[in-house]
């Protein structure tokens, strides 16, 4: 889904990309809105009634949570890099996160207290909360200290396209 040729506009719970959320580091902002997309994707299927959002639900989950922790572990090692204070309390927020998403992921499996739209609710603020907050207090950590450094960052050998 290329968010560009969304009509955001047309629903409320879609989520645009915002200059505001970008870190400075244009690895993370790609990765960043890579995660947006992800969400916005789940509300798209839940446009399409409960059955299909499920359907997309079991076909995807996998592949999104292994997209969000390979990008929480580069992360987590830029933030090693550039020393960042806050890594410590930053990386058990990525750990809470996914031990949450795991959590609804097994009550869809096992048949209950599992609704789409709220799974893509949950997902979309904690992720825009996230990286509005707690991935910028590192950006600007970055700003201040290494300007420069990690422009050129590249993904690691084997990153999906
Ligand atoms: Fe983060
Ligand atoms: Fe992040």
């Amino acid at each position: 889904m290329n968010l560009k040729n969304t009509n955001v506009s047309k629903n409320k719970d879609l989520v645009e990309w915002d200059k505001r959320l970008s870190v400075g580091i244009a690895i993370m902002d790609a990765q960043h809105l890579e995660l947006l997309k992800m969400t916005n994707a789940l509300f798209l299927a839940c446009l399409e009634g409960e059955a299909a959002a499920r359907e997309y639900f079991k076909a995807s989950i996998q592949k999104s949570v292994e997209y969000i922790r390979l990008h929480f572990r580069h992360e987590e090692q830029l933030l090693q890099q550039m020393g960042y204070p806050g890594l410590g309390s930053h990386k058990i927020q990525h750990e809470e996160f996914i031990m949450e998403v795991l959590q609804k992921a097994r009550n869809f499996e096992s048949g209950n207290k599992f609704v789409p739209n709220n799974f893509a609710r949950f997902l979309r603020d904690w992720v825009l909360t996230h990286i509005a907050i707690h991935d910028k207090q590192y950006g600007q950590f970055y700003a201040r200290k290494i300007t420069g450094v990690y422009n050129n960052v590249t993904a690691p050998v084997g990153w999906p396209a």
